[in-house]
């Protein structure tokens, strides 16, 4: 059967994200092109071809896209650091995705935007996504600026993009905030699958976030693309309450969408303050030695 498209883009496709949404994106493309800054996984799949790169620079990322139909771009530094450390990866490298996509006449961007692009709004807002950037860090600013590219493009170059603000994407819900935050595995792909599929997407934002009961976010602006996600940590609520801290409404972390990154000092980690509400012996360890706990719940 014939594929939607003949070619596809993905960057960051060797992380922990990228790598769960390669076999979606291979099975609605003709050609999938992985692209990342570190070696190609260990296998790849039939119609996927491998390239490293470094997004960070122009003209590696231009001839990329030649004979494009969408780039799906997930590179970037999944953390708070010095602004300086976030230029290349999380700045420079989301305009050189849009610019050579211009170039190239690529149809539509999909980006791995976060949570952290509204990160200072509080939970019991209940914003839509048409609520105004409120981000929490640099690495929020960064999502914030990728996004303002995107609505440009569209705007003066017609570029179409779908800017999914991906909560806490893992295998199962890590800790309390992901009662509310939490984006499975499944629905991610899901996500994924839509942004690539819907027919015309303009501009769009949607929140990244499965069918959690207490989700603190409202995606009825973007029902049209047909995201309907199913999984839902209510069921994890029992044994992670019980590990839960006791409420303070006076703990931003506790107060905010944007969780630890909410209350982090500017260039330090936030995900080090999410490690810590997941397993905080193992985290304070972690965090004197100086090792990155790298867990995924933003
Ligand atoms: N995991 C989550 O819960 C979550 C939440 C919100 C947003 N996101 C976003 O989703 C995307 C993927 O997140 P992840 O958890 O898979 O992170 P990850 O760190 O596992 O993957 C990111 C990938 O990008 C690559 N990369 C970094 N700089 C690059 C460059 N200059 N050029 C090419 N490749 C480069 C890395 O090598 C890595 O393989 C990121 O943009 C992140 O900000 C993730």
């Amino acid at each position: 059967m014939a594929k939607l498209h003949k070619k596809i883009v993905l960057t960051g496709a060797c992380g922990t994200l990228g790598m769960e949404i390669r076999t979606t994106l291979a099975a609605l493309t003709e050609q999938l092109v992985s692209v990342d800054i570190v070696n190609a996984p260990k296998t790849l799949i039939e119609n996927e071809t491998f390239v490293q790169a470094d997004c960070a620079k122009f003209e590696e990322v231009l001839p990329l896209m030649e004979g494009a139909n969408m780039a799906v771009h997930f590179a970037s530094i999944p953390d708070e650091r010095p602004f300086e450390d976030l230029l290349g990866p999380n700045f420079l490298s989301s305009y050189n995705v849009w610019e050579a996509s211009h170039r190239h006449g690529v149809q539509r961007v999909i980006y791995a935007s976060s949570v952290h692009a509204v990160g200072m709004h509080e939970n019991a807002a209940g914003i839509d996504t048409d609520a105004d950037h409120a981000p929490d860090t640099f690495y929020g600013l960064a999502k914030c600026f990728a996004e303002d590219l995107g609505k440009l493009y569209w705007a003066k170059r017609r570029i179409e993009s779908v800017h999914l603000r991906i909560f806490s994407c893992t295998k199962v819900p890590q800790n309390a905030r992901a009662l509310r935050t939490w984006l499975s595995y499944d629905d991610l792909r899901h996500l994924v699958d839509r942004a690539v599929t819907s027919t015309t997407t303009g501009f769009t934002v949607v929140f990244g976030i499965s069918n959690n009961d207490r989700s603190p976010v409202n995606n009825a602006k973007a029902t049209f693309l047909g995201f309907r996600p199913k999984d839902n940590a209510e069921n994890w609520a029992q044994s992670l309450m019980a590990a839960a801290p006791p409420a303070n409404p006076l703990d931003r972390a506790q107060l905010y969408l944007g969780g630890p990154f909410a209350t982090v000092p500017l260039g330090e980690s936030g995900v080090a303050g999410i490690k810590a509400m997941t397993n905080p012996a193992k985290a304070a360890s972690n965090i004197s030695t100086g090792v990155n706990p790298n867990v995924k719940g933003l």
